[in-house]
């Protein structure tokens, strides 16, 4: 399938997914949105997938946010909206997806760019990356799920400073605040994302998948994250890469995970 707005990739299991609107720092509009979704649905239902990484095209930016020139012309009808259906169909589906999501963030992550890769699961930088929320400056606030997920990476002090002053921070500063699980010069950026992914991609598929549900479940209200664990955890005894594990871990030998 051919987009407009990305481009994909495909090494090996991995897919990549490349936001590519770069004389526009990669600004995520509608278009570009429903695309994003598309492509998302498709990973995550290709059984030759195993994981997905997300950057942006070029060498400044991974997105500098939601396209502001399309908030012009919305009416005060319209903004929840935009932030019901981004969460809905983009933001929310990569943090719940059933496989691994990178996001190898290789310059300005603003705004909507940043929700993006707190949606992911992992964050690896590149060490000229910036980061922030500068939605207050524009007399908006984060709607992409921001105010919630940089909250649980980085505790609620740091996230209403991140948040009221608008203030970028640096990769080193994002490293320290928990905000990247690592940093790495430019040219290293792919490799490294790749490195976290294919370790994953040795890893029982449906016990990744598990995992995810489970972790997730710790940051939502209403929800009893220890229950969730449980029955994950028994999910995983449903399972042929199980016996599988077990079997491979008593014959001393590397395990055949088939993900069923
Ligand atoms: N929405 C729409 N267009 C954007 C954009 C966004 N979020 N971010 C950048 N662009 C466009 C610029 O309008 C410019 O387009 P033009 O060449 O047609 O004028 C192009 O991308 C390059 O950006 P520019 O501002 O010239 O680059 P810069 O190096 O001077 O500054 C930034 C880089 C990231 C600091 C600056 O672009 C910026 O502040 N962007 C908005 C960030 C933001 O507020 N995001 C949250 C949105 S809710």
């Amino acid at each position: 399938m051919s987009f407009q707005n990305l481009l994909i990739e495909h090494k090996e299991r991995i897919q990549y997914i490349i936001i590519n609107r770069e004389s526009k720092l990669n600004a995520l509009n509608k278009a570009t949105l429903a695309e994003l979704h598309t492509a998302l649905s498709d990973a995550f239902s290709n059984p030759k997938v195993g994981g997905i990484i997300i950057t942006g095209a070029g060498q400044k930016a991974f997105v500098a946010g939601a396209d502001i020139s399309e908030f012009k012309e919305t009416g005060s009808e319209g903004g929840g909206e935009i932030a019901r259906q981004g969460q809905t169909l983009v933001f929310d589906v990569i943090e719940n997806g059933n496989k691994p999501v990178v996001a190898a963030i290789n310059g300005f992550a603003l705004g909507g760019g940043l929700e993006l890769a707190m949606a992911c699961h992992i964050r690896v930088a590149s060490e000229n990356a910036k980061m922030g929320l500068p939605e207050v400056t524009l007399g908006l606030i984060p709607g992409y799920g921001g105010t919630q997920r940089l909250t649980a990476l980085v505790g609620k002090g740091k996230a209403l400073e991140m948040i009221m002053t608008a203030d970028m921070i640096t990769a080193a500063d994002a490293l320290q605040n928990g905000l990247v699980n690592h940093i790495v010069s430019p040219e290293q950026l792919r490799e490294k994302a790749e490195e976290i992914l294919n370790k994953i991609l040795m890893r029982a598929p449906l016990a990744i998948a598990a995992a995810i549900t489970a972790v997730n479940a710790a940051a939502k209200d209403g929800v009893n994250g220890f229950e969730t664990e449980k029955e994950q955890f028994a999910k995983c005894f449903t399972t042929k890469d199980l016996q599988e594990g077990i079997a491979a871990f008593l014959e001393k030998r590397k395990p055949d995970f088939k993900g069923e």
